[in-house]
């Protein structure tokens, strides 16, 4: 699965308790790696169980650096240290208004809740009808029902509820589609992993007064966009 060694499927056998360690361990080493370092992320990546949105034969990987393989087509969650490599740059803070494309497993979107709080709003928009119920499962056991699920394309975004204040693009495009540029407001900033020819970029791009500005952060890899704007 692009370049990962994804671990053997197996019963689950950790305990919450066990879990529960490994995630406050999880969190200090990417305080020490320096991926994380705003005090929100760092609350919301303690307080939410990655656990749950794993599939039951990988529960016992959540914390391993690996993307895991999820229901639906080409589906994967991310490794742990993708969710502040994506939101630090991001800023992403109290009260932002947040559009994920590509839910997978719902994780990203839980832990965007805890940074924005309820002040905040988060949208986020999954293609594959298997994932999509797959993610919304996982949100209501683990007692998110304020987050806008959406079941479509998300190279179109969700003009119903612009603009936002910031946007993660969680599959590898060639190009930012339009649509969601225009959808991102004034001060807004836009993450994505972009197709090169033999890697992907994570780029950074910001609305400012002379324009979109953008900055590379690191070679990534990511499943493809699928889709109106995929390759
Ligand atoms: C790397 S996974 C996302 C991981 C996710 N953020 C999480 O926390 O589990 C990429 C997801 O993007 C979805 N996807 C691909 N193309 C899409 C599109 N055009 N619109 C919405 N979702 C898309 C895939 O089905 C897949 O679930």
């Amino acid at each position: 699965m692009y370049g990962w060694i994804v671990p053997p499927p197996r019963e689950p056998t950790k305990s919450s308790e066990e879990l529960a360690q490994e995630r406050a361990a999880k969190v200090q080493e990417l305080l020490l790696t320096g991926y994380l370092q705003s005090e929100l992320i760092q609350q919301a990546l303690l307080k939410v169980p990655r656990e749950i949105f794993i599939p039951r034969l990988y529960q016992d990987y959540a914390y391993l650096e690996v993307p895991l393989p999820l229901p639906g087509e080409r589906a994967t969650i991310s490794c742990p240290h993708s969710y502040p490599l994506f939101y630090e740059p991001l800023g992403l803070d109290r009260g932002h208004k947040f559009l994920e494309i590509g839910t997978g497993s719902g994780y990203g979107v839980a832990v965007a809740r805890e940074v924005v709080g309820a002040e905040g709003l988060v949208v986020s928009i999954e293609i594959d009808p298997t994932t999509f119920e797959f993610a919304q499962r996982n949100l209501e056991r683990a007692g998110y029902d304020d987050i806008l699920l959406v079941n479509s394309d998300g190279g179109r975004g969700y003009p119903e509820k612009k603009s936002f204040d910031r946007i993660a693009i969680t599959a590898a495009c060639a190009t930012v589609p339009p649509e969601l540029i225009e959808q991102l407001s004034p001060r807004g900033r836009l993450i994505a992993p972009l197709q090169r020819e033999h890697t992907q970029e994570l780029v950074l791009f910001e609305r400012g007064l002379g324009g979109l500005r953008s900055r590379f952060i690191c070679e990534v890899l990511y499943v493809p966009l699928r889709g109106v704007c995929g390759s």
